[in-house]
């Protein structure tokens, strides 16, 4: 080898391990001020901009963006510890219009790279409704949060937070600082007043975690936003990716960084802000006010909040094309339903048109409209918001391609039926939506209108359980086949019936006669051309005396079911449905039970032989009488 291919080499060698150490070993510095040209990993919104804004989301509802270092980085040590780190970096979050938000960002230190499961929305593209609080997430968020979560226990709709493994932050605070001497606290709003630097600091020694922000361009305050103990050792794996995610929901924003340092075992590089891209301009909101005044919305002061919520009246009358029957996609006791697109984000919506007495608690009606649009579950049907206008409200949901379960099962042209596979599945996918709503959410809903055409069906045939909590608000008055308790008849508790409330035994009634439903192909109550009634649970209960049970199946499916399942489902109904709240199965039972990981009690006859009436004229008066007879002796009996 001559000498000058001797130095290449060595040279070559050099090169390669410094490139080596800048991406892997524990003195990892980097630094973008604008990111044209950056190589980073990114998915689903995020981009870079021409101007050098790193955007991760846009005028889009219900995305995700994220971006991340290309390599992960050893943030674990050989002695078990985690290394100390400090990261710096810009951000700016512009409002699409007037007041309204998208739901915040998050920088992040993650074990992966692959957020294809994570849930836009409150979910911020980070985790999902089943690993929200699992420790195997091994996650570091920090949170600048634009919207109030009630079940995160968000504390207001501008903050900042320390997430670990969990959406529900460790610690979180108004997004503001301290003066460094008066100790004075200064609210800053992180929606449109320009943008934002943050100081994030690990010390490996106090396992300290500090969090400062400032707007950009002030020194770094000395006092932090927000300092939490915990041990990142115990939370981190060894290698690590760090980056940005960010989500929108029904209504959105864009949220950009301008600038992002980093350092490992050193402070992070400091951010030249004369260096930095800006802002686009917010767009212009006097259009919006001439858009209010052409169509008349009522927007009341405590409406306020609800701004992320609220859908323009203008634009559900677009996605609509105004109303017309040609968008009209059925009717139900509160009103009509119609298809439509939503301006921009191109999200198709089912908008439900319900007419309402203003002197009915609309401000309780409402609160809960968005309490509730923020359940998220794949077997629920999602309300993404509301639109009020006189005597009118407006409920915009989760368009499903596939329509309601009724039509499925009681439309004889549609061939073929449901097979009995699809079928058995349904009735897991709502008995999951159930349980979600009455154990697994930060408060128990109950549903109160569990029936097959409140079921629905998304384009993959996922069931999706609708439309519940309206019908307190909602007198169906007029309307035949319900009443004015509240629910449907057929599918009514007897004990809601005495006693007017509902409870999630009562949403278990409802659920085991669906069950029947959907195994028999029949409705609960039919009334035959004598007109009188004939009651499915009756029909069902008599033909299990006579030991002809799944002589109660569904005739179209020609006998096509696992004999098993069909068991468990018409069983399981009775079950259910039985007269007695206290011998019902709850849902986490009930799911237990399909997926026969527990075996269905035996069922005895006595369980059913308190002769009760269904008979639709009597039964209010006379069914807590038949009750209370037999209560007694049975109390045992049903319960085990
Ligand atoms: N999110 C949706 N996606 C697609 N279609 C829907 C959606 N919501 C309702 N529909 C359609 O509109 C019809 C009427 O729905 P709606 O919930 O108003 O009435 P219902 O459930 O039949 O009766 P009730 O109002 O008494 O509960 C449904 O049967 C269904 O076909
Ligand atoms: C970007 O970074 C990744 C990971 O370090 C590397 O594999 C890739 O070659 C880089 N791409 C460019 C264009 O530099
Ligand atoms: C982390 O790295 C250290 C040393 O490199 C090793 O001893 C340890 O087993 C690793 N831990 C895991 C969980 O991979
Ligand atoms: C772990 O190792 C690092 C460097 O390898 C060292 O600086 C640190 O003090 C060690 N921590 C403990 C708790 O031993
Ligand atoms: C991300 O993970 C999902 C499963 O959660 C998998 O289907 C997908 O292929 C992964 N994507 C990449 C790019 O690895
Ligand atoms: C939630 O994410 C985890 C992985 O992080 C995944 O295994 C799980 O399937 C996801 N759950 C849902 C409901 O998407
Ligand atoms: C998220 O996880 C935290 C921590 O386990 C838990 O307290 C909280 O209830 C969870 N929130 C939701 C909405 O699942
Ligand atoms: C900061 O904002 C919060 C929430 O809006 C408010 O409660 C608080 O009084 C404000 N503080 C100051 C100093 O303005
Ligand atoms: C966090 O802030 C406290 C209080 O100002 C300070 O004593 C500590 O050194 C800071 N730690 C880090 C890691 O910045
Ligand atoms: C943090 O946890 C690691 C691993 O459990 C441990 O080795 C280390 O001593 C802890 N650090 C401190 C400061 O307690
Ligand atoms: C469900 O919807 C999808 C997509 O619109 C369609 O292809 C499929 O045929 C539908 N299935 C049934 C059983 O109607």
């Amino acid at each position: 080898m001559s000498s000058t291919k001797l130095i290449l080499f060595f040279l070559l060698f050099l090169t390669l391990n410094l490139s080596a150490s800048s991406t892997g070993g524990d003195h990892e510095r980097f630094m973008y001020a604008g990111f044209t040209g950056a190589n980073l990993t990114m998915d689903g919104s995020a981009k870079i901009i021409p101007s050098g804004l790193l955007a991760l989301t846009k005028d889009t509802f219900r995305t995700q963006g994220h971006s991340f270092h290309p390599a992960p980085l050893r943030f674990g040590q050989s002695n078990g510890t985690v290394t100390s780190f400090s990261v710096s970096f810009v951000f700016g979050i512009l409002s699409s219009f007037d007041n309204i938000r998208g739901h915040g960002f998050a920088f992040f230190i993650a074990p992966t790279n692959n957020f294809s499961s994570a849930f836009p929305i409150q979910f911020l593209g980070l985790l999902n409704d089943t690993n929200n609080g699992s420790l195997s997430n091994h996650l570091l968020a920090i949170e600048f949060d634009t919207i109030q979560n009630d079940e995160f226990r968000d504390i207001d709709n501008n903050h900042v937070g320390i997430d670990i493994n969990s959406l529900n932050s460790v610690q979180s605070y108004h997004a503001g600082f301290y003066n460094d001497k008066s100790g004075i606290f200064t609210n800053l709003s992180l929606i449109g007043e320009g943008p934002i630097q943050v100081w994030i600091d690990y010390d490996r020694y106090t396992t300290l975690t500090n969090v400062t922000i400032a707007p950009l361009g002030m020194a770094r305050p000395i006092r932090p936003l927000l300092s939490v103990t915990h041990n990142l050792s115990t939370v981190f794996t060894n290698q690590s990716y760090i980056g940005f995610s960010s989500s929108t929901g029904l209504s959105t924003a864009h949220h950009y960084v301008l600038a992002w340092s980093f350092g490992m075992n050193n402070p992070a590089p400091i951010i030249d802000s004369t260096k930095l891209p800006r802002l686009p301009e917010p767009p212009n909101s006097v259009l919006l006010v001439r858009r209010q005044l052409m169509y008349k919305e009522v927007r009341e002061d405590w409406e306020v909040e609800y701004g992320p919520r609220r859908f323009a009246y203008q634009d559900l009358y677009r996605a609509t094309r105004g109303f017309k029957n040609n968008n009209l996609v059925g009717i139900g006791g509160f009103g009509k339903v119609y298809k439509g697109v939503l301006p921009i984000s191109k999200l198709q919506v089912a908008v439900k048109r319900v007419s309402y007495d203003s002197k009915q608690g609309i401000k309780e009606f409402i609160a809960e409209v968005v309490s509730i649009g923020n359940l998220q579950h794949r077997n629920i049907v999602q309300l993404f918001g509301y639109c009020r206008r006189k005597n009118e409200l407006l409920l915009v949901y989760d368009y499903m391609e596939n329509g309601s379960l009724d039509k499925h099962l009681y439309n004889f042209q549609r061939q073929p039926t449901l097979d009995w596979s699809q079928r058995f599945k349904i009735i897991k996918d709502i008995a999951s939506g159930l349980l979600y709503l009455h154990e697994e959410w930060d408060k128990v809903v109950i549903h109160r209108d569990v029936k097959a055409s409140n079921v629905l069906i998304d384009k993959v045939m996922n069931a999706r359980l609708g439309d519940f909590g309206l019908s307190r608000l909602c007198d169906h008055g007029s309307d035949l086949h319900t009443t004015n308790v509240v629910g449907t008849i057929g599918y009514l508790a007897p004990e809601l019936v005495h006693t007017g409330k509902a409870t999630t035994l009562s949403d278990v009634f409802g659920f085991g006669i669906f069950l029947l439903e959907v195994a028999c192909g029949q409705k609960p109550i039919k009334i035959n051309s004598e007109g009188s009634h004939l009651v499915l649970v009756d029909w069902v209960v008599e033909n299990w005396h006579k030991g002809s049970l799944l002589d109660t199946m569904d005739t179209r499916l020609q006998g096509n079911y696992n004999i098993d399942e069909a068991c468990i489902a018409l069983k399981l109904g009775l079950l259910c449905s039985h007269p007695f709240p206290n011998a019902r199965p709850n849902m986490r039972q009930v799911l237990q039970y399909l997926d026969g990981d527990v075996k269905l009690p035996e069922l005895h006859r006595a369980h059913f032989s308190y002769g009760i009436s269904f008979d639709v004229e009597r039964r209010n008066s006379q069914c807590s009488a038949a009750f209370s007879i037999h209560a007694e002796d049975d109390l045992d009996s049903c319960i085990n």
